[in-house]
């Protein structure tokens, strides 16, 4: 862990965020989510920005949910990503290579985390991060809004009408930690992900995916729109879509949806 992401933090006001490839960053002291401001703002705002609320009044998780969103404890930002030049096919994978981005930074702040696919971030079960994606096209040119939720420095009365299990880093490592330093260490670390990923695909992030748990033989609920799946998780295909197997013990390959375990 770096000494400086235990440093005292900084007032959010006047935090120094560098966004993606050279371009700036939108700080927010209060939002409904940065999500809907993305996608409101998306005309005006540079491939690459970033946008961070020190608190959302309507943060929103996959499927409508909810994402309890306190100030001053966590981290809320989205990123726009340009996906010129990047076959379709690879889109999903983007926030998959982000999920494990995701992971490898909190290893080193001292917290093992697993991704259950596509994209949560969980510790022992108790969820500790989620990515939601919107694609959008601007001119015909591809973007996708990112929007990541981290829990850092929230306590367990932050959850305590969650009819889920959520944790935070400093539950976990009982450390407050510099939010602003960790988002920036996030971001030079998705920043070259990216990179990686644009040249590469997803093939040189498979053994990094297949590292992770992926909570193989374990019964699960695939959740797609109004379709939901029942079977077992098989593993992860090369491409990154999950490997699913159904009651009839057929394996079926899955390319987006939420998976509950
Ligand atoms: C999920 O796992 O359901 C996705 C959670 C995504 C939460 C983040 S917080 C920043 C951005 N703004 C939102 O309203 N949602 C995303």
């Amino acid at each position: 862990m770096s000494p400086e992401i235990l440093s005292p933090e900084r007032p959010f006001s006047l935090w120094n965020i560098h966004g993606l490839f050279g371009s700036g960053a939108v700080l927010l002291s209060e939002t409904n989510s940065t999500h809907a401001y993305m996608k409101e703002h998306i005309r005006e705002l540079p491939p690459g920005t970033v946008v961070v609320a020190d608190t959302q009044n309507q943060g929103r998780g996959r499927h409508e949910r909810t994402w309890i969103s306190p100030r001053g404890k966590n981290l809320y930002f989205n990123t726009l990503i340009p996906l010129d030049s990047i076959p379709q096919k690879n889109y999903s994978g983007f926030t998959q290579i982000t999920a494990l981005t995701l992971a490898s930074v909190l290893e080193e702040s001292g917290v093992k985390t697993s991704v259950k696919w596509p994209n949560d971030l969980l510790w022992n079960e108790h969820k500790i991060c989620g990515i939601l994606s919107e694609l959008f096209f601007m001119n015909h040119r591809p973007l996708l809004s990112m929007g990541i939720g981290l829990n850092v420095n929230s306590e367990a009365p932050d959850y305590q009408d969650l009819d889920r299990k959520a944790a935070s880093l400093s539950m976990i490592l009982s450390k407050k930690l510099n939010r602003e330093v960790l988002l920036n260490q996030i971001l030079r670390k998705i920043e070259h992900s990216l990179r990686e990923f644009a040249e590469n695909g997803f093939t040189p992030w498979l053994e990094a995916w297949k590292k992770m748990e992926n909570f193989a033989g374990r019964e699960a609920r695939v959740i797609r729109g109004e379709t939901v799946l029942t079977g077992t998780i098989a593993g992860i295909n090369d491409d990154g879509s999950l490997q699913f197997k159904t009651p009839d013990e057929k394996i079926i390959s899955v390319y987006s949806g939420d998976l509950e375990i």
